[in-house]
């Protein structure tokens, strides 16, 4: 028996943060981003809750690639405040770290589980409506995605007005977390039909959108796309989860500090070939492995399938290289690392790669690997 489900209530479109005003509550924590409140930001969401007469904490001591210790300064602030609610606002990792907030406070007071709302201000993770949490602990060097239930949040506003201000370098990583996003979950072998549909519009609005969301920060109607993009890829890999590449970029991530989405860029072309098993050099075969035909589903999606199986995954190959050059995203480990010396990327790879088997989103990959296959990818990447 097969399972799906969408917990969430997701508000969209112009002026979605009208929600807020709506809320039956008195007071909130709100747990956000620094930036969101350097940046003035914040001013978009305390205002309708003053307008609602909402009384707000503010917790903002969120970092990227959120480590052990903030979640659980957060968990303290919570238990504090008892606020009915938490309100959630940054990227993945200020979203990441109000979910865990809530599950850790959870378990240690049973009778506490507040409503939350996650509020997205990139367009990249789908971590509003997702079961999963990552974590990481730096110095073990090591990332933690938590998968469970209670991880998910009640509510999630996607508000274009919010995610004006990413400059374009993190519009091209949190874009290509979202294709990463789409294409993992459409091949996972945990893909099903209502996951592949979400999915393959996923793709469809990034093939149109991406270029132009990254080409410009006023282009709100692509930036307004790429927003949904972001959480329909969410929906699609919360069923169906994930798989070797998110496996892999949750080393780099860890090991050294390359962003989220940019990790994923760098890896996504040469998973796709590793899982098709497609190089350069093959000839047409009679038969293919199962995933070639959804890579030639979704180059046709993006407009690049060509004459057969292998031409038309060669073409979704370069596609992604394309992105990645057209938006100055780092090919390989050694360009997005500058300090790093081949040497130390070298010594940390047998880690990795044991890391990177043991990592929960691998286990649903198409292909399942060998620990040398993952060390040929790793040494590909540098
Ligand atoms: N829970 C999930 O399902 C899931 C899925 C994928 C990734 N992740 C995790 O999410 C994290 C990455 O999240 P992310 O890619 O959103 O990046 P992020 O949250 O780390 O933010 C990246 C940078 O962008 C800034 N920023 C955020 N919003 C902005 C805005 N509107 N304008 C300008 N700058 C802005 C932040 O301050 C930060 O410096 C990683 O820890 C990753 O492992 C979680
Ligand atoms: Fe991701």
């Amino acid at each position: 028996m097969k399972e799906f489900h969408i917990n969430t209530e997701i508000f969209f479109g112009e002026r979605a943060l009208d929600r807020l005003t709506q809320l039956p509550y008195k007071n909130v924590m709100l747990i956000s981003d620094p930036f969101v409140v350097k940046s003035g930001m914040i001013k978009l969401l305390t205002s309708r809750l003053d307008s609602a007469m909402i009384q707000y904490e503010l917790f903002t001591d969120i970092v990227p690639d959120p480590p052990i210790e903030k979640v659980i300064a957060g968990v303290s602030v919570a238990l504090k405040l008892h606020a009915p609610c938490l309100v959630a606002v940054g990227g993945g990792s200020a979203i990441d770290t109000a979910k865990a907030i809530r599950k850790f406070a959870n378990q240690l007071e049973k009778d506490y589980f507040p409503h939350l709302i996650a509020i997205p201000t990139t367009s990249g993770t789908g971590s509003e409506v997702t079961c999963f949490a990552v974590l990481s602990d730096p110095e073990k060097g090591r990332k933690y995605p938590l998968a469970s239930e209670d991880l998910i949040p009640d509510e999630a506003i996607l508000d274009e007005e919010l995610v004006k201000s990413v400059p374009a370098s993190v519009t091209a990583d949190t874009g290509m977390d979202v294709l990463t996003h789409a294409i993992e979950a459409y091949v996972s072998t945990a893909n099903n039909e209502f996951s592949g549909a979400l999915a393959e519009k996923a793709v469809e609005i990034s093939g149109q959108f991406l270029i132009r969301s990254y080409s410009s920060n006023e282009d709100t109607h692509a930036r307004r796309k790429m927003h949904i993009a972001s959480c329909l890829a969410g929906l699609a890999f919360n069923s169906a989860s994930l798989g070797l590449n998110h496996g892999m970029a949750h080393q780099l991530g860890a090991n050294f500090h390359i962003p989220h989405g940019r990790a994923n860029a760098i890896l996504l072309p040469h998973i796709i070939e590793y899982n098709s098993g497609v190089k350069p050099t093959n000839r047409s075969q009679k038969e293919y492995d199962p995933c070639v035909r959804k890579y030639c589903n979704l180059a046709r999606i993006l407009g690049v399938s060509n004459m057969n199986e292998v031409t038309t995954v060669r073409s979704l190959i370069s596609y992604m290289h394309f992105l990645n050059s057209d938006m100055q995203i780092p090919s390989r480990v050694s360009e997005a690392c500058p300090k790093l010396t081949e040497e130390e990327y070298m010594a940390a790879i047998d880690r990795m790669a044991d890391a990177a088997l043991a990592d929960g989103c691998t286990a649903t990959n198409p292909r399942v690997p060998t620990k040398e296959e993952v060390i040929a990818i790793f040494k590909k990447i540098w």
